[in-house]
């Protein structure tokens, strides 16, 4: 297998895309009734068998609350409840792979990779946990296959789904469990192309529209089917998403009555193009940005790299402003305050300082006001 690739997305799609999706995250089914909602489970699964021109249910993650042997047989049970004659496919979440529970999702349930393709749409599902760690993580070699992967899909609709969120999600408290490499990931699917990533694991509905510049890239986070564990006022919802060519429509269904939490959100998949510089075409704006500075009259050879800073600042023309973004002192010190703000008015240009953590050590915050 391949490590590495000199490919090109085409950020086309080509014309005939149509797809219905529901998504059903973090059901978390268990016997027991503290953490696992049956009545929001079943009131859900009879809302999805009443849905017309349904082309796939996707699961993502989180189908039991422990990965226990009694809850996959129980979860497979309640799951054969959906009565939609299309296939429903499970993507693996942290809590089916505690307790060796991902061994019984691969016997049980089915793959932890999973790939759906037909000539214009492919989805390719991940499996991003951890072994009984909440947080998730892709890892290298996977990164460079999916890559492949979906750099040999031109033209198509890519999906990639995984359970833990690709960025941090509003209204979720604490940051500590998006994966651990999403910054490698998202250099990924910016390379690939790819229009939409489906998380779940938050327990709360969430759409983010991420401009890579050529083409927009959308990240859609689902909240929960039906675990007791639900975030801020959002209870128990399900999802169906329409892709027309490049038009999403999301919709987030609330199962029990929470007829304001209902939304229906469009989105287009955008691509762009950069705009040529015209001749002796002027900037609108120029600006010039540095930071961790680090002042201390004691150390001269950061006072010898400023000296040349200021001199390569001072002999570039229409500068707009120039900004320093934190860490104009080594350790808040007032003699080093004191410094800084006489170097800085060498500067011949409107400038602007903005705080950084060793601007802020004890006693930092008030001199800095
Ligand atoms: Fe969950
Ligand atoms: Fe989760």
């Amino acid at each position: 297998m391949k490590t590495t690739s000199i490919k090109v997305a085409n950020p086309t799609i080509s014309e005939g895309v149509k797809k219905r999706i529901v998504i059903i995250s973090d059901t978390h089914i268990t016997q027991s009734e503290s953490d696992f909602n049956l009545n929001a489970y079943k009131k859900g699964i009879e809302q999805i068998n009443k849905l017309k021109n349904v082309d796939y249910i996707i699961h993502l993650g989180d189908l039991t609350q422990n990965g226990t042997l009694l809850e996959f047989e129980y979860a497979k049970t309640l799951m054969s409840g959906i009565k939609q004659k299309v296939p429903t496919y499970y993507v693996i979440g942290n809590h089916d792979a505690l307790n060796v529970g991902y061994l019984l999702f691969e016997e049980m349930i089915g793959e932890r990779h999973f790939e759906i393709e037909d000539e214009s749409f492919f989805l390719l599902a991940l499996d991003s946990t951890i072994p009984d760690l909440a947080t998730g993580k892709i890892n290298y070699r996977t990164m460079m296959r999916v890559k492949n992967l979906l750099l040999d899909q031109p033209n198509k609709m890519k999906v990639v789904c995984f359970h833990h969120q690709l960025i941090p999600i509003p209204h979720t408290g604490k940051e500590r469990s998006a994966i651990l490499d999403s910054g490698d990931m998202l250099q990924v699917l910016k390379e690939c192309g790819v229009h939409l990533v489906l998380n779940g694991h938050r327990h709360i509905s969430n759409l983010y529209t991420i401009n890579f510049g050529k083409q927009d890239l959308l990240a859609f986070n689902s909240g929960t089917f039906s675990s007791n564990k639900t975030r801020y006022r959002e209870n128990f919802t399900y999802n169906i998403i329409e892709i027309n060519n490049d038009i999403f429509r999301f919709n987030i269904i609330p199962i029990l009555q929470q007829e304001k939490f209902k939304k229906e959100i469009f989105r287009k998949v955008s691509t762009y193009s950069f705009r040529k510089k015209k001749k002796n075409e002027k900037p609108f704006c120029k600006i010039i940005h540095f930071f961790d500075s680090s002042f201390s009259p004691d150390d001269k050879k950061t006072e010898q790299t400023f000296d040349k800073l200021i001199q390569k600042i001072n002999n570039q023309n229409d500068i707009s402003i120039v900004l320093h973004s934190g860490n104009l002192t080594k350790n808040s010190h007032k003699e080093e305050y004191e410094f800084a703000r006489e170097r800085l008015k060498e500067i011949a240009y409107p400038y602007i300082v903005v705080p950084g953590i060793n601007d802020v050590k004890p006693n930092g915050y008030q001199l800095w006001l």
